[in-house]
């Protein structure tokens, strides 16, 4: 395991940088990542480049054996920029140009800021081409898919809609633009979702091409900027670093051209106390390995309490600095670099802890940072090695991008219902894969394939999955709307009515109502959100409703599809639901399983080069007791046990 920190030498007065770089190379940290947001620094004033402390920093870590992450500062251009060219920041829905002073506003297609932007790549790849304590590059920072509505981006979403349809004519139909008198009779009456209007008012088929188009206009800002370095500074992985937000890209399409995942990791420092809330970052780890279906980089990691878009929230508790970066490291993320070495004392962010507080004074995270370190090294064996899950669950963005567009009823999150399901099996004890839906689904058992909503050619594939034998689950919200977005004539789950062997006469979307539904051994669960009233056709009935008009109709149903099995659950329901549904599915499947591990313990084995390595994690606030191959266990709150097995 490789461990890093962010670090801003542009905040801090050059007497305290190699005091700082010392502490680091005694630590055991190996890697900085440096020049995020400095482009001011950088390139003064216009064409005037400096490099030169750059140098002096990246020098005085090279001389520690620290290597070096840059990052390409093109989040924040300069004011100089925007003063020569005050259209290069992004317009808001409402029409408002953002205002400067901020980061991450320029226009990613305005013209001014390519040409600088590439400018400064040219001349930043080319300085360090030669320099080998430079191992990585990063682009930008936590690219989105932004909706920028100034004309030429509203331009260019024009533009992409002549690329798919060809003709008016064709997105006319595609979009079903009779509806309010909405047909277009010239390119131009083509309108970005911009304007004081709830989303929910405009076309479903217009708003889901425009998250695609906001997508891939932000995923070729990425890509032009991965070939600017890759043909000036030859040789070095190209990455950049996401989180989850709002207007997320489709990351199956932002990594494909760049060389790692990196991802930005801040897990919760106050556990919630219903347990009903999944908040175990395990799901989205196991998301971001699944990217590219290979170890990958956390870039940004919990060092200290956040706080600074809002109030300040806790600390971690002890436990939680190692715990969390371990497992990072359990669920393949082989590179772990702490956001930030220290505490900013200037600037908005002032509120984010890093490693070190204010002061400078190294305290209580810090030693638990060292102690990381230290254990960081006996596990140079397990660099790379790889995960292997016989459980798989299938993500879309489409899906994500759609479900934003017409939440289906209140408390209903798409990404949830994957994370409910990944809580059910690793809460078994197994190694869960989390993959794009359009990836083979070969070496699986069990498919998880959850909210089926937008049609794809996942289906196919799911129909011959199961017909060779292996285990499918799919859920309510499937086999909903055609490529388009519009409602699919048929009786659901449309296309997976067949291989589900089940239909929805109708369905319930009752929100935050409860409804109870009881298995065949006569334990009741509660459900809500979402009730499809079932009729089974050649399915067995495992749970019906036990409450609501519909008391009696099928809620979970298991069918035989060719040599193998399609589970379908119809409800939304309390994390107890979906564990029995994985307990009897991972039986049933002849998979190994650890059925009484205690709520938290997470279990993640990793295939090193001198065997298998078994990590168990306590993601809970209290001690937990367990016995594992006949040994009694106790592990402290956030400890992370590590067992080569043989
Ligand atoms: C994000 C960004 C960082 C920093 C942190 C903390 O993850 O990438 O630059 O802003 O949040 O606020
Ligand atoms: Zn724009």
């Amino acid at each position: 395991m490789r461990i890093g920190v962010d670090y801003y030498p542009e905040h801090w007065d050059k007497s305290l940088w190699a005091a700082d770089a010392d502490l680091m190379a005694q630590t055991g940290v190996e890697l900085v990542r440096l020049a995020e947001f400095a482009w001011c620094r950088l390139e003064p004033r216009e064409g005037v480049f400096d490099f030169a402390w750059l140098d002096e920093a990246v020098a005085l870590f090279a001389s520690r054996g620290i290597d070096v992450v840059l990052c390409t500062p093109t989040s924040c251009p300069p004011l100089w920029l925007y003063e020569k060219h005050p259209d290069a920041v992004m317009v808001e829905k409402d029409g408002q140009r953002t205002r400067t002073g901020i980061r991450g506003h320029r226009c990613v297609n305005h013209p001014a800021v390519r040409m600088y932007c590439e400018r400064m790549i040219e001349a930043m790849a080319r300085h360090y081409a030669d320099n080998k304590a430079v191992i990585a590059w990063q682009i930008d920072n936590e690219l989105e898919a932004y909706f920028c509505f100034c004309e030429r981006c509203n331009g260019r979403f024009r533009e992409w809609l002549q690329a798919k349809y060809g003709s008016l004519e064709a997105v006319n139909r595609a979009y079903g633009n009779v509806v309010w008198s909405g047909e277009y009779s010239s390119w131009e009456q083509i309108q970005p979702p911009c304007g004081s209007y709830p989303h929910a008012w405009l076309n479903p088929a217009l708003m889901l091409d425009y998250y695609r188009f906001a997508s891939d206009n932000v995923i070729a800002f990425c890509n032009w900027q991965a070939e600017l370095i890759r043909r000036h500074c030859p040789g070095r992985p190209v990455t950049t670093n996401v989180w989850f937000c709002e207007h997320m890209p489709d990351f199956y399409k932002e990594f494909r051209d760049l060389d790692f995942i990196s991802y930005d990791n801040y897990p919760a420092t106050k556990l919630p106390e219903d347990p009903e809330v999944c908040c175990s970052h395990a799901f989205h780890l196991d998301l971001m390995r699944g990217v590219k279906r290979a170890p990958f980089w956390i870039m940004e990691q919990l060092s200290g309490g956040m706080g600074c878009w809002a109030p300040m929230a806790r600390m971690p508790e002890p436990g939680m600095i190692g715990g969390y970066a371990l497992q990072a490291f359990a669920h393949g993320a082989d590179t772990v670099v702490f956001f930030r070495w220290r505490t900013a004392n200037i600037g908005a962010e002032m509120h984010w802890h890093g490693l070190i507080d204010h002061s400078n004074v190294p305290g209580r995270r810090f030693r638990e940072f060292a102690e990381l370190c230290r254990r960081a090294k006996e596990l140079q064996g397990v660099q790379g090695a790889p995960i292997k899950a016989d459980v798989a669950i299938l993500c879309s963005f489409e899906n994500e991008y759609a479900f934003r567009i017409q939440p289906q009823t209140n408390g209903y999150y798409y990404l949830e219902q994957l994370q409910r399901l990944h809580a059910a099996f690793t809460a078994l004890g197994m190694n869960v894969d989390v993959i794009g839906q359009h990836e083979a689904l070969d070496g699986y058992r069990i498919v998880c394939a959850p909210e089926m909503y937008v049609a794809s050619d996942a289906s196919q594939r799911l129909h011959d999955f199961a017909a060779g034998g292996g285990t499918v689950i799919l859920t309510a919200r499937s086999g909903v709307k055609d490529e388009h977005n519009n409602a699919v004539m048929a009786q659901l789950p449309g296309v997976y009515r067949d291989m589900a062997g089940v239909y929805a006469g109708e369905y319930a979307p009752i929100g935050y109502d409860r409804v109870q539904v009881r298995f065949e051994d006569g334990t009741a669960v509660e459900a809500g959100q979402w009730c499809d009233v079932l009729t089974a056709e050649t399915a067995q009935v495992l749970a019906r409703y036990d409450s609501e008009y519909f008391k009696g109709a099928a809620a979970i149903t298991r069918n035989a599809w060719g040599e193998g099995k399609v589970y379908y659950i119809g409800t939304v329901g309390r994390q107890e639901l979906y564990r029995r549904v994985a307990c009897i599915a991972a039986k049933e499947a002849g998979l190994p399983i650890i059925p009484d591990l205690p709520a938290g313990v997470e279990i993640t084995v990793r295939r090193g080069r001198e065997g298998d390595v078994r990590f168990v994690f306590n993601h809970a606030a209290s001690a937990q007791r367990l016995t594992l191959d006949g040994q009694a266990l106790t592990l402290a709150p956030y400890e992370m046990l590590i067992q080569h097995l043989h």
